[in-house]
């Protein structure tokens, strides 16, 4: 399916959009990424559909899909990043989690924010287009990036896509974190058996996100297919509905 067709949105002659005062940064492997049809057919509502991101693209928004965690899961990612050092995030996500990661990473750094969708890139660039660390660009998560990086943040977005993309992204992913540096991924995890959420997550899975629940089975150090390069530390949130995970490459 063409999304670009079918809703309007205008991606096929989009420009590769680059924030930041250093040199310009493009994805070299796909400058007008097509959008996939998952995107299309399961998350036009969330992501695609341009006044839908600008009604979405708000705090209170994310307060309320992350049950009130989104601060505390925040945290858990701003804790992994360094003062100047160079960050990519694969997807853009919505609220001031790109704000505060910026900060941390600070002027020195840099922090490489992609998404596949244009009208994701410029709402990325409102928030933070305007500091020296960002850089903004069109890519898909499945090649993303320019070089190795300390620090790869791929935040909620394993469990929004099918199967074979989270091999392909997080062998991506892994492939760009330098030696000693930090693979991290925040997601969904399966909670607690008696969670109290466990049965509206479960139908929110079932309606919403089709690709989630395959988080509740399995480990997302598994969709690396060398992951023992990497040593790997988990820890769980809110019941064990959330993860983070980190995987630390041998140098
Ligand atoms: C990170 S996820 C969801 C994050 C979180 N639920 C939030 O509140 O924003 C959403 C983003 O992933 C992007 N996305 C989906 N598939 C992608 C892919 N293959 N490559 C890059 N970005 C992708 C979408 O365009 C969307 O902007």
């Amino acid at each position: 399916m063409n999304a670009s067709v079918d809703f309007g949105i205008e991606q096929e002659n989009a420009a590769v959009a680059v924030a930041g005062k250093q040199a310009i940064w493009t994805d070299t492997s796909a400058s007008v990424p097509a959008l996939p049809d998952y995107l299309v057919d399961v998350y036009t509502w969330a992501y695609v559909a341009p006044k839908m991101v600008d009604l979405l693209d708000r705090e209170l928004v994310v307060a309320a899909i992350l049950w009130l965690q989104q601060n505390k899961l925040m945290r858990a990612a701003r804790a992994e990043l360094e003062p100047g050092s160079r960050v990519l995030q694969p997807a853009a996500v919505y609220g001031k989690l790109v704000g505060h990661l910026a900060e941390k990473i600070g002027p020195t750094g840099e922090y490489h924010v992609t998404d596949i969708q244009k009208v994701q890139i410029d709402h990325v660039k409102r928030k933070i287009g305007n500091l020296p660390q960002a850089r903004c660009a069109l890519s898909d998560a499945r090649t993303t990036g320019d070089g190795l990086y300390d620090t790869v943040c791929c935040y909620f977005l394993m469990h929004e896509v099918p199967d074979d993309y989270k091999h392909d992204i997080a062998n991506n992913l892994a492939s760009r974190v330098k030696p000693g540096g930090k693979l991290m991924f925040v997601d969904y995890h399966e909670p607690a058996f008696l969670h109290p959420m466990r049965p509206i997550i479960w139908l929110v899975f079932k309606w919403l996100e089709p690709f989630a629940k395959t988080l509740w089975k399995h480990e997302l150090r598994e969709y690396v297919a060398d992951g023992d390069q990497f040593e790997w530390r988990k820890e769980t949130f809110f019941g064990g509905l959330y993860q983070k995970v980190v995987g630390t490459k041998r140098a």
